[in-house]
């Protein structure tokens, strides 16, 4: 077996594992703060989740470094293993008991993700890839959408939680996608809408201002699934960086014409 294979069997375990016990704690009572405003929260669940992998992360391979959402790490490409983690991707979906929500774990090594897995406990789906051998989902190949008709397709983004203050001019470009009739949605996980487009649930993907934990697993799961992901100026997408397109790999030109502006280039 390979190296590579044993990380991903290991983050499965531990996103299995992490995932049940906040199955059962969502159905109790949470304890929740908020971060940066009322909208960004923190349950414990997510701390117990990170604070358990990065446990077990250290135990099985002590050289391994962690980048997580509540722990906190290096937010730059290095050398060596970094496991990068959300314990929750779509807090505020789980803090008000919505079943959109998932763990996200990408393995990087020497600065390029080469595995990642993507829990879904409320549905019990895993989804999971590992660099050059195509995406899965519970063990099935999966693979984008072959839709190249935007008036048939179906596309989501995000929002970062200051969209009061916009800081990337994301009413605009949402207001382009309505002001051309085309349905999108904002499901509210970065992870999972990453998963869904690699399965062909969704067409394309965009959103302005994700952190690596975001996006570390789902964007390699599109690729191999057989998409593109770049930043909005359409060059080659880091999980280090603020935008990302990440599509079917037919629209992505479509996407970016769209989605692409002056205020906000990356
Ligand atoms: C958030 C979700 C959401 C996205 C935000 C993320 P969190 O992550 O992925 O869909 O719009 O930008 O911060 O806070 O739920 O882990
Ligand atoms: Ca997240």
């Amino acid at each position: 077996m390979s190296e590579i294979q044993q990380f991903l069997d290991f983050a499965i375990s531990l996103a299995h594992e992490a995932g049940a016990y906040s199955l059962q704690a969502q159905r109790g009572s949470l304890k929740i703060e908020s971060k940066t405003n009322a909208f960004d929260l923190v349950t414990h669940v997510d701390k117990h989740n990170e604070d358990f992998i990065r446990e077990e992360v250290a135990k099985k391979f002590p050289t391994h470094t962690i980048l997580g959402e509540e722990g906190g790490g290096n937010k730059q490409s290095a050398i060596g293993v970094k496991w990068i983690v959300d314990p929750i991707d779509g807090t505020l979906n789980f803090a008000h008991g919505l079943p959109i929500w998932c763990i996200s774990i990408g393995i990087e090594v020497d600065g390029i993700i080469q595995c990642g897995v993507i829990f879904d406990p409320s549905r019990n789906e895993l989804f999971t890839a590992i660099r050059g051998e195509g995406a899965y989902l519970n063990g099935e190949k999966i693979s984008v959408s072959k839709t190249n008709d935007p008036a048939r397709s179906m596309y989501v983004t995000g929002f970062p939680y200051n969209i009061g203050e916009d800081p990337y001019g994301d009413i605009k470009r949402f207001n382009r996608f309505l002001n051309k009739g085309l349905i999108i949605r904002r499901l509210g996980s970065a992870a999972l809408d990453l998963a869904y487009v690699a399965c062909g649930r969704f067409d394309a993907f965009y959103e302005s201002g994700l952190a690596p934990w975001d996006s570390a697993a789902g964007a390699l799961l599109v690729r191999e699934a057989g998409g593109t992901t770049t930043h909005y100026d359409g060059t080659d997408f880091s999980v280090y960086k603020l935008s990302i397109i990440a599509s079917n790999s037919i629209q992505h030109g479509f996407l970016e014409e769209l989605v692409r502006d002056e205020f906000f280039k990356m």
